[in-house]
C-alpha cells in the first residue's frame, strides 16, 4: 500500500489494520516516509480519530520500532512517571533523583516541549553541556550506578515517537487521544518498567481542558499500559494555572533545584511532586501507601540526598555542575521586564494555556520544528491565584531576547491574568 493511500483512508474515516499502522511507525522510525506525508496522516488521525484497537496497534508498532533498554541486571524496582504535559511542570527533574534516593531505578525517557507545554529535555539542555542523547550502554551504566537517568528518544530508542512527536508539535496535532497514548506508552514500553505513574493534567493548560476528556485519556492510558504489561496508575492533577513559580527552561531548572534544596515557596509544585512520588514508591513496592511514600520522599529532600543525586546526574551527563551549585550561572535572556498591576485586588485567574503561549512568544518554546530555544526566556510568576495585589506591585518578571518579544509576551501574560476586587474584611475594625 502506498503511504498516500493510507492518508486517504484515514482522511475518509477508514479504520487502519495493524499492518497499516506498522507502516506509519516504520516510516517514521526509518525516515522512509517524508515529513509532509506523515504530517498529513497525523492531521487525518486527529480529525477522524482512532478506535481502541487502532490505538493499541499503533502503540505496539511504535514500541517495536526501537530497542528495549535492557535493564535486566538492575535489581531495584524500575519505575517511572510521565506527564501528559503542562506549564511550569518541570517536576521530573526533581522527582527522578528523589525516587532514586528512595530506592527505585528510574530510566526516564522524556520529551521536548509540545505546543504550549514545556518538555523535560529542553529544560535539561538549559544546563550547559547536558547531554540528553545517550547510547543504550550509557543509560544502563548510569541507572545501575546512580539509580536514574534522564534522556530522550534516539534513532534506536522509541525512534518513531522521536519523529512523530516533533511533527505533532509543529502541525497542531498534539491533542489527539490515540496519538498521545501511543507517544507516551511507546517510550515507556522500551523501559520495561515494574511501575508507571501517569500524571494526567486537567485544566486550561492541559492538552485536554475538561475533566471528562482528561479522565477518558487517563482510562485509555491505563488500559493500554496494562495491555502492554506495565502496572500503571494515573493521577489527575490541576493545570488551571501554571505549576510553581517559573515558566521557561533555565527557570524550571532553578525551580527543581530550589525544591531539592528544601525551599517550599512553590507549595503547589511540591504537593504535586510528593503525590506522584508517593504513588511511584507504593507501586514500586518501596512504601506501603502513597502517603508513606510521599513522607519518605520528603525525607530525601530534607537530608539532601535528592539534590546530591541530581548533581551526580548532571555531572554524569556532561552538564555544568557549577550552574546547579550557583543558579546565577544558568542561561539568562538578554532583556527583562517587570509587569506591574494596574489595579488592586486578588488574582482570581492565571490561565495556564495563555501563560504557556506567552512563554513560546518570549522564546522558551517552539513555533516550528527544530526552532532554536532561548534557554533563559520565560516568566517568573511573583503572584498566583489567591494572592492579594496592590496597584503598582510587580506581578511577574518576563525574560526574552529583545523588547519586541517582551511586548508580545506581556500582552499574552496580561490576557491570562484576572484581578478581581478583594473581598471586604469581615471585621471592619481590624
Ligand atoms: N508526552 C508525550 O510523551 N507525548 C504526548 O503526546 C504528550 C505528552
Amino acid at each position: 500500500m502506498l503511504f498516500l493511500d493510507l492518508i486517504a483512508k484515514k482522511r475518509d474515516g477508514g479504520r487502519h489494520t495493524p499492518a497499516e499502522l506498522e507502516l506509519v511507525a516504520r516510516g517514521a522510525a526509518k525516515g522512509t516516509v517524508p515529513d509532509y506525508q506523515l504530517s498529513a496522516w497525523l492531521m487525518a488521525a486527529l480529525c477522524r480519530g482512532m478506535d481502541e484497537g487502532e490505538t493499541v496497534a499503533l502503540t505496539k508498532a511504535m514500541a517495536a520500532s526501537g530497542e528495549k533498554l535492557g535493564l535486566g541486571a538492575v535489581k531495584r524496582p524500575k519505575a517511572d512517571k510521565h506527564s501528559t504535559g503542562g506549564v511550569g511542570d518541570g517536576i521530573s527533574l526533581a522527582l527522578a533523583p528523589l525516587a532514586a534516593a528512595c530506592g527505585l531505578a528510574v530510566p526516564m525517557m522524556s520529551g521536548r516541549g509540545l505546543g504550549h507545554t514545556g518538555g523535560t529535555l529542553d529544560k535539561l539542555e538549559a544546563i550547559e553541556g547536558f547531554k540528553v542523547r545517550l547510547e543504550l550502554p550509557e543509560i544502563r551504566a548510569q541507572v545501575a550506578k546512580l539509580g536514574f537517568s534522564l534522556f530522550g528518544q534516539t534513532g534506536t530508542l522509541a525512534p518513531a515517537d522521536r519523529t512523530l512527536y516533533a511533527l505533532r508539535d509543529a502541525t497542531a496535532t498534539v491533542p489527539a487521544r490515540p496519538l498521545i497514548v501511543a507517544s507516551i506508552l511507546s517510550k515507556k514500553a522500551a523501559e520495561e518498567l515494574d511501575a508507571l505513574v501517569l500524571d494526567v493534567k486537567v485544566g486550561s493548560g492541559a492538552i485536554f481542558r475538561d475533566a471528562a476528556s482528561a479522565r477518558s485519556l487517563a482510562k485509555a492510558l491505563v488500559k493500554t499500559a496494562k495491555g502492554l504489561g506495565i502496572p500503571t496508575v494515573a493521577v489527575l492533577t490541576a493545570m488551571e494555572q501554571p505549576l510553581g513559580r517559573y515558566v521557561g527552561n533555565a527557570l524550571e531548572v532553578r525551580q527543581a533545584v530550589e525544591i531539592l534544596r528544601g525551599d517550599e515557596t512553590a507549595s503547589d509544585y511540591l504537593e504535586c511532586l510528593l503525590a506522584l512520588g508517593g504513588w511511584m514508591l507504593k507501586l514500586g513496592g518501596i512504601s506501603k501507601t502513597p502517603k508513606a511514600g510521599a513522607e519518605l520522599m520528603r525525607s530525601k529532600i530534607k537530608d539532601g540526598s535528592g539534590l546530591a543525586l541530581f548533581r551526580e546526574c548532571v555531572k554524569a551527563q556532561a552538564g555544568s555542575v557549577a550552574a546547579i551549585d550557583d543558579l546565577s550561572l544558568l542561561p539568562k535572556a538578554k532583556a527583562s521586564r517587570s509587569v506591574k498591576a494596574t489595579s488592586s485586588g486578588v488574582v482570581s485567574a492565571l490561565d495556564a494555556r495563555k501563560v504557556g503561549h506567552a512563554a513560546v512568544l518570549l522564546g522558551a518554546g517552539r513555533a516550528f520544528k527544530d526552532q532554536e530555544l532561548d534557554y533563559g526566556a520565560g516568566l517568573e510568576l511573583l503572584k498566583k491565584v489567591g494572592d492579594r495585589v496592590a496597584k503598582g506591585d510587580t506581578l511577574a518578571i518576563l525574560h526574552a531576547a529583545d523588547e519586541v518579544k517582551l511586548g508580545l509576551g506581556e500582552r499574552e501574560y496580561r490576557d491570562a491574568l484576572k484581578i478581581s476586587p478583594a473581598p471586604r474584611s469581615r471585621n471592619p475594625s481590624s
